[in-house]
């Protein structure tokens, strides 16, 4: 077994932000684990002055030797990057280990932008990261380690200040099988099993140490994680009280896929029509989908918004005219382009319900506006999360349950990651948890797809915008899903009239 401790988001300084008394009893803690490796991911002074790395100079004396460092924002603030370099040397490590029998390679990289509190982790690192794990070989447990957070997290409030790159990091990271991941930034830890379809990875956060910034009642904490092969135990243990909360995820290099069965539903998932008077409006390709989803087979069509490409009533005109060529049952979401002004009189009179619930005996798909009055930004909020909670736990358990919404929940590879979504921590973490099998977004204009805990969560492209963002032109989705709970989601493209497969995953329930 190979045991890592943890420790970030120090935040030391002689002003209010900095828990002294807190920080001296972990570091005592600390001193009396037995580690294998001792990291600090970041955010170790408050302002970046030389005030500040003085003092933690002072204060790390009896465990500076012992820790492996990277840093964070607030390192990197008012050129304390200069001081960082001058203090810990170099802001990136790597190195590849035995511990005790078991080999592993573990890298930290530099996410901080000087004087910004989001990060980006960037092209250059991202491309040698995928090089180094290119050539590694198969049996290593791989670690990556830095210090903003890559999924959205429970307990952390608003959204924000994640890396602008989180989508491209994400899918290096599963794409070259990556094991372990650890942040820390948020001030608040968790824990989430995250996946591709062919290979789990574990995203572990690390709550703050002794910054007085703390969130709800998870106050100041380290992790110490055991990993064995395909096992990683993390627990999280309060300084003050010394109490411990543990957290156990198994992981598979490759998750078994049962393959057919007998098919349950069809859900043909489309997005980002655009509606509009005028070229935005792509009508040759709609044409074409309507021509080729009417003979899909579907059970059900899922539109997850941006109807409309401004929320005109022309537009909507145009939209309910070309959406009644569907000759299939249909659930339609707005997006945020529905929402300007009168969109919200509009979408009800000339589309249907906002948060619309369509049932058959296989299938349940529960839509959510996202949207909010002419802003880009969405949420679900707290009331609307209850109920679409309560929803998911009053389906009968064989029911395919659906979440379909516009803003997208997970970063989007080849997109600058904003936190479109503001309440995204909470949501995904409620949704991974809650039973529900697929959930649908859009917005992004891109396919992607993975999941998070249980959650199968599948972005699709625009069907029908010339804001095309995907080198498959406009797309739409068809998911299948198998009584053995084996799901297949394969892209249609429109512009290259070709269909592949872009995700397979497993239902755990139905496994
Ligand atoms: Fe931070
Ligand atoms: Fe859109
Ligand atoms: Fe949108």
């Amino acid at each position: 077994m190979a045991r890592f401790v943890i420790m970030s988001d120090s935040h030391i300084t002689e002003g209010q932000e900095f828990n002294k008394d807190i920080f001296k009893m972990g570091v005592d803690l600390i001193c009396s684990i037995k580690a294998d490796f001792y990291f600090h991911l970041g955010d170790i002074v408050e302002s970046g002055t030389l005030a500040d790395y003085k003092l933690a100079e002072e204060l790390l004396l009896p465990i500076k030797n012992r820790l492996i460092f990277i840093p964070g924002n607030h390192d990197a603030r008012n050129v304390g990057d200069r001081l960082y370099g001058e203090f810990y040397g170099d802001r990136e490590f790597e190195m590849e280990t035995k511990i005790d029998g078991t080999k592993f390679y573990i890298t930290g990289l530099d996410s901080s932008i000087p004087d910004q509190n989001s990060g980006r982790v960037g092209r250059r690192s991202r491309h040698t990261l995928s090089k180094r794990l290119d050539q590694l070989d198969d049996d290593l447990i791989k670690v990556v380690v830095f210090h903003h957070h890559l999924l959205p997290i429970p307990n952390t409030g608003r959204e924000r200040s994640t890396i602008d790159d989180a989508g491209d990091m994400l899918k290096v990271l599963l794409d070259y099988d990556v094991d372990i991941v650890i942040n820390g930034h948020r001030h608040i830890s968790n824990v989430y099993k995250i996946t591709d379809g062919s290979h789990e990875l574990i995203v572990i956060n690390n709550g703050t140490f002794s910054a007085n910034k703390t969130r709800y009642r998870e106050l100041h904490s380290f992790s110490i994680i055991n990993v064995i092969p395909e096992e990683v135990t993390t627990s999280r243990i309060q300084i003050y009280t010394n109490k411990e909360k543990k957290v156990t995820k198994k992981y598979r290099h490759h998750p078994a896929l049962r393959f057919g069965g007998e098919k349950l539903c069809r859900i043909v998932h489309i997005s980002d029509t655009h509606f509009t008077q005028g070229r935005e409006f792509q009508e040759a390709n709609y044409d074409k989908a309507v021509e080729l989803i009417n003979k899909s087979g579907a059970d059900v069509i899922v539109h997850t918004g941006d109807v409309t490409n401004e929320a005109y009533r022309l537009s909507y005109k145009i939209a309910a005219d070309k959406l009644s060529k569907l000759q299939l049952p249909k659930v339609i979401v707005p997006g945020h382009r529905d929402c300007y002004a009168i969109g919200w009189e509009l979408f009800p009179e000339m589309i249907g319900p906002m948060d619309p619930v369509w049932e058959s005996p296989n299938l349940k798909i529960i839509g959510i506006n996202t949207s909010l009055l002419e802003e880009e930004v969405g949420s679900v909020g707290r009331f609307e999360l209850q109920k679409v909670l309560d929803e998911i736990h009053a389906t009968k358990e064989q029911k395919i349950v659906v979440v379909a919404m516009h803003h997208h929940l997970v970063p989007v590879p080849n997109t600058k990651h904003v936190a479109s979504l503001t309440d995204a921590g909470e949501v995904l973490s409620a949704l991974g948890k809650s039973g529900v099998d697929l959930v649908l977004t859009g917005h992004k204009h891109i396919t992607w797809s993975v999941q998070v805990e249980d959650a199968i969560i599948s972005n699709c492209g625009s069907l029908s915008s010339a804001k095309v963002l995907s080198l498959a032109g406009n797309v739409f989705n068809i998911l299948d899903v198998y009584e053995n709970g084996y799901v297949q989601i394969d892209e249609v493209s429109l512009d290259e009239n070709m269909r592949r497969t872009t995700g397979r995953f497993m239902i755990p329930v139905l496994k």
